[in-house]
């Protein structure tokens, strides 16, 4: 895309890390950072990305018909992250407007969190954690505050794409535990790789141990785990997201836990979010939530700035943008 350098101006939603402002600040582009410590209002979002030619947003901004109807003068909307359930990219591919994102940078980061928060879980220990500033410490009880083993146990993927991968080699390597899978479509490479099996959805909800999801949200996957789904799963399992919250259904998990229909839930990803300090969830023994943190390492963040800000850049070269959303969009523009 030909554009003079100096009518490039890139609207920031948030604060990022630094290594991708320089990098666009190093490209002569005007730059505007959203530095409030609150996220901006969509309407606040509209007109100032209406006097940008481009903008670098996250998963918490709404980038639907709206704005875009808006904002069709964009030269392109590059996300900080990997999941884009927040962009209308049939409605972004319709107007020509390239949508990016950052994948594989964050798997590493997103699977240590949904790993750790199995390990949590299994032995209760934000809650029991949190008991001891409660001043419950109080003498060696054999049988209190048990948790549950994991080693070769069956986990359970939905949605096995690069992060779920990375969540499955952490739980065969440390558990050796014997890893299936529901997907659209089967991942040969993990099958090779660590022996994953495919199943149906009934399968994978009836026979996993964990259940972790790392499916992007859409029409399909919207409200999957629910009661009924719940309901089919094994009394003793224990259910991860570190993907979306509107994936499965919070009142229907409270449901479960309450009633020991499942074991156990750690969350990185709630629905609403932010979660609300009275939620019953954080003062259950087998829940952990963390407040969508999964990409949240220095090293995690600072990558994925990078990429951010290169899918920019590459663009204005007039180059591949290299992680490109819809690339249905090339033919319309
Ligand atoms: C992602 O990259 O999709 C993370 O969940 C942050 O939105």
């Amino acid at each position: 895309m030909k554009k003079e350098t100096k009518d490039i101006k890139v609207l920031l939603s948030r604060h990022f890390p630094e290594r991708g402002i320089e990098m666009m600040r190093e490209e002569g582009y005007g730059l505007t950072v959203w530095n409030e410590d609150r996220p901006m209002t969509q309407k606040e979002l509209i007109r100032k990305a209406r006097s940008h030619t481009a903008l670098l947003c996250t998963s918490f901004e709404k980038i639907d018909k709206t704005f875009l109807d808006h904002c069709s003068h964009l030269d392109i909307i590059s996300q900080f992250g990997v999941g884009y359930d927040n962009i209308d990219v049939d409605q972004a591919t319709r107007q020509g407007i390239p949508v990016g994102n950052t994948p594989d940078v964050l798997s590493d980061a997103t699977a240590d969190v949904a790993f750790g928060l199995m390990i949590n879980v299994s032995r209760k220990m934000f809650y029991l954690h949190k008991s001891i500033s409660q001043g419950e410490w109080n003498y060696f009880r054999p049988n209190a505050n048990l948790g549950i083993e994991l080693k070769n146990r069956t986990l359970g993927i939905f949605g096995l794409g690069r992060i779920g991968l990375a969540m499955a080699k952490r739980c065969r390597g440390a558990y050796n535990m014997e890893v299936i899978y529901h997907n659209r479509s089967e991942n040969s490479e993990a099958e090779r790789e660590i022996g994953a099996r495919y199943v149906s959805f009934d399968d994978l909800v009836e026979n996993s141990d964990v259940l972790s999801v790392h499916a992007s949200l859409s029409k399909e996957t919207s409200g999957r785990f629910d009661k009924n789904v719940f309901g089919r799963m094994k009394s003793s399992s224990i259910f991860i997201n570190t993907a979306r919250g509107l994936i499965h259904n919070e009142e229907d998990l409270i449901h479960a836990l309450d009633n020991g229909i499942i074991w156990g839930a750690g969350l990185d990803v709630t629905n609403p979010e932010p979660m609300a300090p009275s939620n019953p969830l954080l003062s259950m023994e087998n829940v952990a939530v963390l407040p969508h943190v999964g990409s949240g390492t220095v090293e995690t963040r600072n990558k994925m700035s990078e990429l951010a800000a290169l899918n920019i850049i590459e663009l204005y070269r007039g180059n591949e943008i290299p992680n490109l959303v819809n690339p249905e969009v090339l033919k319309t523009g």
